[in-house]
């Protein structure tokens, strides 16, 4: 196989730590039965490793109770579920400009049903919100703020413990749409005031597509919107209200658990905070780099302070997709172009409809992987733009 540099690991993590595929073979191969649904030997440890998970990822967001942490497919699956299981006719929602599609459009569903209200915050020229914007947006009937931790497009790590002060004082639900930092940056319920965590396995927290799950704290409901097997009190004809079955249907992902697990494990040997500062002394290294190039114009702050390793830009005279084609097809440098799933974003930053070139940096990439995409943008950038 040819090697690529791989430079898209806001999209997903790639790849994983071996130590991960390892251990998803060995668990699936030996294992590999439905958890929790009877009582022989193997569905038994099977079933701890599930629970297991459930106690790494509570402890991981400060959460009291590993039962409130409940297995979905992706951060996508969550938020569904959070903004159907929340919202109900009449109320009022709060989110931003920087929201993915996965919250977007699920609330954009519900408004435009006449359902529900929404209010969209927008941010700064930095790239972040002001939480005194949703102070000001807050109404009788808002029952849900949700934001994303950090933005996909430009990396800016909101300041969500300010945004959990302002809705805990008024009653309101705080839900964080944690895709980009779960796994990465700190989330603690407690300290930020959140009620609920929206995460997705495949990116920071080192797991395989195909899982994902939600954080909610006690004392905080999200009502059922679909019903089915749980393996537990089977005769009961409605679904279980109790966490986490209230809001798992079917067999959980075992492959997916055993990954979550084994990634909480890689996180650990590592530790979450070298893997950050690694990632942002690389995403220094590319800024420094790309500072000293003509004719590109990159989105959000500099700063690397309360960020992710994300960083956006579109080269003069090029449009986003076919500096996405170029380095892929001369540099080898795969990354994402377009909106990215984020469209008022792009409107706020005016790159609507083309979008911009996105580099995200991830755990494995290196001090070479850096400077072959500054070479590329380099090669590029000037070229072009002289011949205008
Ligand atoms: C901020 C944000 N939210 C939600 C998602 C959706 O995650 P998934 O595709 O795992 O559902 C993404 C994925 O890129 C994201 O970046």
């Amino acid at each position: 196989m040819e090697k690529i540099v791989y430079l898209d690991n806001t999209a997903t993590v790639y790849p994983k730590p071996k130590e991960v595929i390892d251990f998803m073979c060995q668990f699936y191969r030996e294992k590999g039965v439905n958890p929790g649904r009877s009582g022989y030997d193997l569905c038994v440890e099977a079933g701890e490793l599930v629970f297991e998970t459930r106690e790494m990822l509570t402890k991981l967001f400060n959460g009291a109770d590993p039962n409130r942490l409940v297995f979905t497919y992706n951060a996508s699956d969550s938020l569904n579920i959070i903004i159907n299981g929340i919202l109900e006719p009449g109320d009022h929602v709060i989110t931003s400009n920087l929201e993915h599609n996965s919250v977007l459009r699920p609330i954009h569903h519900l408004y435009s049903e006449g359902i529900v209200e929404v209010d969209y915050v927008p941010f700064d020229n930095e790239g972040y919100i002001d939480p005194d914007d949703i102070r000001k947006k807050m109404k009788k009937n808002t029952k849900l703020v949700i934001i994303s931790h950090a933005s996909n497009v430009i990396g800016t790590v909101q300041p969500v413990g300010e945004i959990g002060k302002i809705c805990r004082e008024r009653s309101v639900i705080f839900a964080i749409d944690a895709a980009q930092t779960a796994g990465i940056i700190p989330i603690d319920i407690e300290a930020m005031n959140i009620d609920i965590v929206a995460f997705t396995g495949h990116k920071s927290l080192l797991g395989p597509t195909g899982i994902g799950g939600i954080y909610v704290r006690d004392g905080v409901e999200i009502a059922q919107t679909r019903a089915g097997g749980t393996g537990v009190r089977s005769a009961y004809p409605f679904h279980l209200p109790e966490y986490p079955y209230r809001l798992e249907v079917g067999t959980v992902n075992l492959l997916g658990v055993a990954g979550l697990n084994a990634g909480q494990k890689y996180i650990a040997k590592r530790g979450l905070n070298n893997i950050h500062k690694e990632e942002m002394r690389l995403l220094d290294l590319f800024q420094q780099g790309l500072s000293e190039i003509d004719h590109i114009t990159t989105y959000g702050t500099k700063s690397l302070q309360n960020r992710m390793p994300v960083l956006s830009l579109n080269i003069e005279g090029y449009k986003a997709f076919d500096t996405g084609i170029l380095l892929d097809g001369d540099y080898d440098i795969a990354v994402r172009t377009g909106l990215h799933c984020a469209p008022k974003a792009h409107e706020q930053l005016g790159t609507v409809p083309e979008g911009s070139v996105r580099f995200g940096i991830g755990p494995m990439n290196t001090e070479y992987d850096i400077l072959h995409a500054i070479e590329a943008v380099k090669e590029l950038a000037p070229t072009r733009a002289t011949c205008k």
